[in-house]
């Protein structure tokens, strides 16, 4: 593995999986990897579960870490080609990747989309011009679009948690007052899509109408706009608040009858209740279904540091 961008760059989903609870089961086997290697994590954006787990993911792996929040710790960075830099933003990429390319072995890199231009938030810009200039492996802390390491967790906590071969997962729509980009469900959608064509799951999404994801991360999902029809029977609810996206970056509604309560898990077989956190508590989600054991939400914040490990060993092994 070169680069950690999107699934595109997963040549064996399973093993990487399989890979990720191995990890789990033995934190420090693969110590030696690391040694004498460098991570830089470069924020764009808040973060607490990314940045953590995927600096414990590089310790265990027995790399040095370096973590720096790109405009407070920085100087701000112009992403643009050819451009007057007469603005805010003091630096430009092709000299801050090139040189953070000379310190370190792997860069990780966070930066939301803006949700103001769908073409150029869809183009993934900062992940890519880091890719071009920095010249080793990038791994994506949640772009624009994507948030893979998440995805990566959310397999592994599956995998972990089923009580049948073939799970139905279903992908809900929560309501938020602001804006959200669409990089969580995107991805989610995406890596199910995948555990779906594979027979591992059987994947279905539900959300008001207008929150259509991009047709690129739908795929064959079905989507039921009925959301009593699509928790039917559910083995995994996975909640996530998105802007829309065909009317990009609105919020189209606030209805509080798309939060999850206990009243949703009881449409569920047993259902469990998953998150990628931080979440608003009795605005997406009751407190009630949070508090219960139906609730993964800690134990998929919990494997991120093993996704993170699964995906610095194989870049390791590569270098
Ligand atoms: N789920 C997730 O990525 O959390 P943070 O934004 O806190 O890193």
């Amino acid at each position: 593995m070169t680069n950690f961008i999107s699934l595109a760059d997963v040549s064996d989903l399973d093993a990487l999986i399989q890979s990720g609870r191995a990890a789990k089961a033995n934190p420090f086997a693969d110590q030696h990897l690391g040694k004498n290697k460098t991570i830089g994590l470069i924020f764009f954006n808040s973060s607490l579960r990314t940045r953590l787990s995927t600096q414990k993911a590089a310790q265990n792996l027995g790399m040095n870490v370096m973590v720096m929040n790109v405009g407070q710790d920085s100087w701000g960075l112009e992403m643009e080609e050819g451009v007057l830099m007469n603005g805010d933003k003091a630096e430009h990429v092709r000299e801050a990747a090139a040189v953070i390319g000379r310190y370190c072995d792997v860069i990780g890199i966070r930066a939301f989309a803006e949700l103001q231009d769908r073409e150029k938030d869809y183009r993934e810009q900062v992940m890519h011009q880091f890719a071009k200039y920095a010249k080793v492996p990038i791994v994506n802390l949640e772009s624009a679009t994507r948030h893979p390491l998440q995805s990566l967790a959310d397999c592994i906590t599956i995998d972990e948690a089923k009580t049948k071969p073939r799970p139905k997962v279903v992908l809900t729509w929560l309501p938020h007052f602001k804006p959200l980009p669409q990089a969580v469900a995107n991805s989610f959608s995406e890596w199910m899509g995948a555990r779906a064509q594979a027979g591992e799951v059987d994947f279905v999404m539900t959300h008001p109408k207008g929150y259509e994801l991009a047709p690129e991360f739908v795929g064959n999902t079905p989507v039921i706009y009925d959301r009593e029809e699509a928790f039917a029977g559910a083995d995994f609810i996975y909640g996530k608040n998105w802007s829309s996206y065909s009317q990009y970056g609105q919020v189209l509604t606030q209805d509080p009858s798309w939060a999850v309560g206990m009243e949703d898990l009881a449409l569920t077989d047993s259902g469990k209740f998953m998150h990628c956190l931080p979440v608003r508590r009795n605005l997406k989600v009751s407190d009630a279904v949070l508090d219960s054991p139906q609730s993964l939400v800690v134990e998929q914040a919990a494997n991120r540091e093993w996704s993170a490990q699964a995906v610095l060993k194989e870049i390791l092994l590569s270098l």
